[in-house]
């Protein structure tokens, strides 16, 4: 394939850096943007040509995005429970960003906007979700997410611009934020017991999930970025199997780090969804989804990386707008 200008944005994050890796490879040029929220400095790849920015700076996207090919729109505060509590700062980074990018997409002419959205668009439709439900998100990240994707269809659809949503779930893997109070339930575990910490646990650790590897999910979503039969549609990006209860998870870690498990439960989280899990059955048969990489072998990889980058003490580094009786005392109170 000839060589493409692509726009990552969120590329200090945890897939947007695996996308740059994986377009880098490809022998395609990658300019990416991070404004540092979230993600780690050295995740971003040799070989990204590099802008702190914020997605939030119009003017400043509208002039770089001259001449890109694709964009792939990964920033977001991804913060689906804190998003009750956070929603002006949550739905900045995700609705008003959004439509920046896109905006600053469409003016250049981009060929094609990727953009990544959640499970959380679902909310409670009945499980496994597919494609075609309606969409009924419980909280802000999920409404914000619904609502970035509106735009981008309509936005794309006005004037002329490729659109495709993927709609990732549940990912893990190295580069993922570990130190982050507020999200990454596998991270958290694994950096709470290696500083020899007991998890908290939000509700009775019933609600299930659904875990996929990175290295599983790359493939597909680079696909996207080319591929016409992708072009004006969305795509769950995530295993259907080994579905897994979060004290289940709570449970193979310890036993992967051999760590004395004494779970602490405390109140659970408003507006959570408690069943949550993807057909992946139209990434399947149009994107050859096939992951590889089991939970516990996932998990093993990631606490080997967490080890070798070093354990690292949480950081309530994020404003409570909302703290009330409902706040988790985990945030309230920073019992982490
Ligand atoms: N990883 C998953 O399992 C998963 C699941 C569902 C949805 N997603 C979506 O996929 C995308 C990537 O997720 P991730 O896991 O890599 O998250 P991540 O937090 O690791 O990466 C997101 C990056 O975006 C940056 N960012 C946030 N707001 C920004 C802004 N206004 N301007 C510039 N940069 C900004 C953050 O600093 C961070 O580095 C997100 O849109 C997320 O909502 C991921």
């Amino acid at each position: 394939m000839q060589k493409q200008r692509i726009f990552i944005s969120g590329v200090a994050g945890f897939l947007g850096s695996h996308l740059a890796d994986a377009f880098l490879a490809d022998g395609h040029e990658v300019i990416g943007i991070d404004n540092m929220i979230g993600g780690y400095m050295d995740n971003v790849p040799a070989g990204v040509e590099f802008h702190q920015v914020d997605c939030n700076d119009f003017a400043w996207l509208k002039e770089h995005l001259k001449g890109v090919d694709i964009v792939y729109h990964c920033a977001a505060t991804a913060y689906e429970g804190l998003s009750v509590f956070s929603p002006h700062m949550i739905t900045q980074n995700i609705v008003t960003a959004s439509t920046a990018m896109i905006s600053a997409a469409v003016a250049n002419k981009c060929r094609r906007f990727v953009m990544c959205s959640s499970m959380a668009r679902y909310g409670t439709n009945k499980i496994p979700f597919t494609e075609d439900l309606t969409p009924k998100p419980q909280d802000p990240y999920g409404i914000g997410k619904y609502m970035s994707e509106l735009l981008l269809q309509n936005l794309a659809d006005t004037h002329g611009m490729e659109w495709v949503v993927a709609v990732p779930h549940n990912i893990i893997g190295p580069r993922q934020k570990y130190d982050d109070p507020y999200r990454n339930v596998a991270s958290i575990f694994i950096n709470m017991m290696l500083q020899g910490r007991q998890p908290y646990i939000y509700g009775d650790g019933t609600q299930m999930r659904c875990f996929s590897f990175v290295s599983d999910d790359v493939a597909p979503l680079k696909q996207m970025a080319f591929d016409p039969e992708c072009n004006r549609q969305v795509f769950n990006i995530g295993p259907d199997d080994e579905f897994i209860t979060i004290n289940d998870l709570a449970v193979v870690t310890a036993r992967l780090l051999n760590f004395p498990l004494e779970i602490k439960y405390t109140k659970g989280r408003p507006q959570e969804v408690h069943l949550a899990n993807c057909s992946a059955d139209k990434a399947r048969s149009l994107l050859a989804y096939n992951p590889k990489v089991k939970l516990e072998e996932g998990l093993q990889q990631m606490i080997d990386w967490i080890k070798a980058r070093g354990v690292r003490p949480f950081k309530y580094h994020l404003e409570l707008e909302i703290v009330n009786e409902k706040t988790p005392d985990t945030w309230s109170k920073r019992l982490f």
